[in-house]
């Protein structure tokens, strides 16, 4: 297994809740190190890359919508990266099942997910399912630079120019 790193998302329903102390100190318990955090605005098109895999289930169009925070008014996630021995299963366990009606109620899911009378999940959280999905999601919520620790390969290139913001 070795050092891994995994994507966690905390959800727009998770922000709303004001739940975001209470899943980061969750997440503490694991003892991994945070190697990276940042506060997302949810495009459509980061929306459907990150659920890619998913496109022919029925849930699909209500997944996006609910990772871009169209129900709950916040439309922004906060995505973190986390680092250290197996991290992809300690993150998983301490979220608890998918399904929040059959997540440990101790875990953070089982907490503080709910299921919508129209069968949506509301899970509060996001981690990364394998290592795969771990690298891939890694690579699309973050640049190398917002990362303190690197595990995936980087390269060193001359950036384009381009147009950044800088405090006036
Ligand atoms: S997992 O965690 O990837 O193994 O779970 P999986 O069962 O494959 O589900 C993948 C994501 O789809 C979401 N999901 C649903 N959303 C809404 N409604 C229904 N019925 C539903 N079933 C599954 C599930 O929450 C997973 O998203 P994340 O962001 O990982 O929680």
């Amino acid at each position: 297994m070795g050092i891994e790193q995994t994507l966690v998302l905390i959800k727009p329903d998770g922000l709303k809740k004001s739940l975001t102390g209470n899943i980061l100190t969750r997440l503490s318990e694991t003892r991994l190190e945070i190697a990276g955090a940042r506060i997302v605005h949810v495009n459509r098109e980061l929306a459907e890359e990150h659920y890619a895999l998913l496109k022919d289930q029925p849930f699909f169009e209500e997944l996006i919508k609910y990772i871009m925070g169209e129900f709950h008014e916040r439309r922004k996630v906060m995505a973190l990266v986390y680092h250290g021995e197996a991290a992809i299963q300690k993150v998983r366990t301490i979220c608890g099942a998918t399904n929040p009606e059959e997540a440990d109620p101790r875990s953070i899911r089982g907490a503080y997910g709910r299921i919508t009378t129209s069968g949506i999940y509301e899970n509060a959280i996001h981690a990364s399912a394998n290592p795969e999905e771990a690298e891939r999601e890694v690579r699309l919520w973050f640049s190398p630079e917002e990362l303190v620790y690197h595990i995936y390969a980087v390269k060193e290139a001359e950036a384009k120019r381009e147009k950044k913001l800088f405090w006036a």
